[in-house]
């Protein structure tokens, strides 16, 4: 007998094979006939599969008439037709293990629909949720694909540090990394520290990347990133995942056609691949999850300046919270009119001002603004920030200058201007933003296993 995943029996070419089957228990019903009905889940799948209990099982009675949800078991039986409408292929059972009970008394997730908030309380069951399961088999597929596309076009996986001592986005929002006693007396000193030197967790890998792209050509770093801004928004995690790629000889042009590339083929393998998940999600979480994915690999992005946006905005006559004005900063308001109300497609934002990008940006010859792209989706808004890079090391120590930063802890980037120095570019993609446009999720904490937010990491 092998042992298959439910996805797998639920195929029909199963149809006849004895199998193994093991997973957690959905539901129980208990027919006149003397015989009972398990919905079993393995989570290899949203759907699951019917499993048909003979009373004559040994025991029937003693454990099989026991099983309540979240009951973890293995069935052993002949994957069959069903008869039934609502499912293709049901097993009938010829033996049960059970593995574990779950007191109906205390589980907590019982049959009836839980709020998101409410299954964030219970982070280490919520995996079980159909909406949980959705959701991470569809982060997988994206993550899996991130690694397919780039591979396939040519960059090298880089894994960049998680422990830096720069500061990449410059704007101070870091988690300190220290092993000294806060509570010493004397205070200590930050050249006692375990590096010699202050550390912090990093905000991106993109300062290093840029070494590799400015030697092997075309790399990718993705890894977990961290943020300590304190904004408690449905769009904001103080741990996510960011993609960055960074290649040689881009301007910004070719960094924009990277990125578009790239998200569409993201989202054409999740519809390929998550079939079944993204129907969930049309159905119970936002009616058009499906259609906009869609929609969205129909569409040329448009791309069009900062300046450009602005006059859009200004010229709206909408009612928006935050001031729409030059030289501001876009709130996630006004990225998501340009976006749904105005365009109806993907925007590519270029040539920001200045003072409201980090030092690396490529000043224009305007000497206001820099080459600095953002790619704004329906719904989440902002889901890509890159830039082509300064590669020019006058104009970037005088960059660091105006933004306040400390040349020495530089001057291993600022020798990549020194040495060879090249034009590239390169752009992040939050993966939690990617995963919550895709499955349509209202709230970024829903779309990560653990999610890390000011006031909370329990799990
Ligand atoms: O725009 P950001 O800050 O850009 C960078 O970090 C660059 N160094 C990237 C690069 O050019 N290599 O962040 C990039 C993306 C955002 O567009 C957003 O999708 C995501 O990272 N992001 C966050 N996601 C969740 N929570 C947060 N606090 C995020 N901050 C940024
Ligand atoms: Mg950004």
């Amino acid at each position: 007998m092998e042992c298959l995943t439910v996805r797998e029996a639920r195929l029909p070419a199963a149809v006849g094979r004895e199998v193994i089957l093991r997973g957690w228990v959905r539901t129980r019903r208990d027919s006149k006939g003397g015989f009972s009905f398990l919905e079993l889940n393995d989570g290899s799948c949203l759907g699951n599969i019917q499993v048909i209990v003979p009373g004559e099982l040994p025991n029937y009675d003693s454990e099989i008439r026991q099983l309540t949800t979240g009951c973890s078991i293995q069935v052993e039986g002949l994957i069959q037709a069903s008869p039934g409408e609502k499912q293709a292929v049901e097993v009938l059972a010829s033996r049960i293990v059970v593995f574990g009970w779950a007191s109906p008394e205390t589980y907590l997730l019982q049959k009836k629909r839980h709020s998101y908030e409410f299954l964030r309380t219970i982070a280490h069951l919520r995996p079980r949720t159909n909406s949980f399961g959705a959701v991470m088999r569809v982060r997988n597929t994206v993550a899996r694909s991130i690694h397919e596309f780039f591979q396939e076009e040519g960059f090298l996986y880089i894994h960049t540090p998680i422990i830096t001592a720069s500061d990449c986005e410059g704007a101070g929002a870091m988690f300190r990394v220290t092993t000294l006693d806060p509570q010493a007396n004397p205070p200590p000193k930050a050249e006692d520290d375990f590096f010699g030197k202050p550390t912090y967790l990093t905000v991106s890998g993109q300062l290093e990347a840029e070494v590799f792209a400015c030697s092997l050509g075309k790399v990718y770093t993705f890894g977990p990133t961290f943020r300590a801004e304190n904004s408690n928004t449905t769009r904001h995690l103080a741990e996510f995942w960011m993609v960055e790629p960074e290649a040689a000889f881009f301007d910004l042009a070719a960094n924009m056609d990277l990125a578009e590339r790239f998200l569409k083929r993201i989202l054409r393998d999740v519809l390929e691949r998550c079939s079944e998940d993204m129907e969930f999600f049309a159905r119970w979480v936002e009616p058009s999850a499906i259609t906009t994915l869609e929609h969205v690999l129909q569409e040329d992005f448009i791309r069009l300046s900062y300046t450009e946006a602005i006059d859009i905005l200004a010229r709206s006559g909408q009612n928006f919270e935050f001031p729409v004005e030059w030289g501001r900063d876009l709130q996630a308001e006004h990225e998501r009119y340009l976006t749904e109300t105005h365009f109806h497609k993907p925007v590519i934002l270029t040539d920001y001002p200045r003072t409201i990008k980090p030092f690396y940006m490529r000043l224009n010859d305007d000497e206001r603004t820099v080459r600095a792209m953002d790619v704004l989706l329906p719904r989440v808004g902002e889901i890509i920030g890159g830039s082509q890079r300064e590669e020019r090391l006058d104009v970037l120590t005088q960059r660091m200058q105006e933004q306040g930063l400390r040349m020495e802890d530089y001057w291993w980037y600022l020798d990549l201007r020194r040495y060879g120095t090249v034009p590239h570019s390169g752009f992040g993609l939050g993966l939690e933003r990617a995963v919550q446009f895709i499955t349509g999720m209202g709230n970024i904490r829903d779309v990560i296993p653990f999610p890390r937010t000011p006031g909370s990491a329990e799990f």
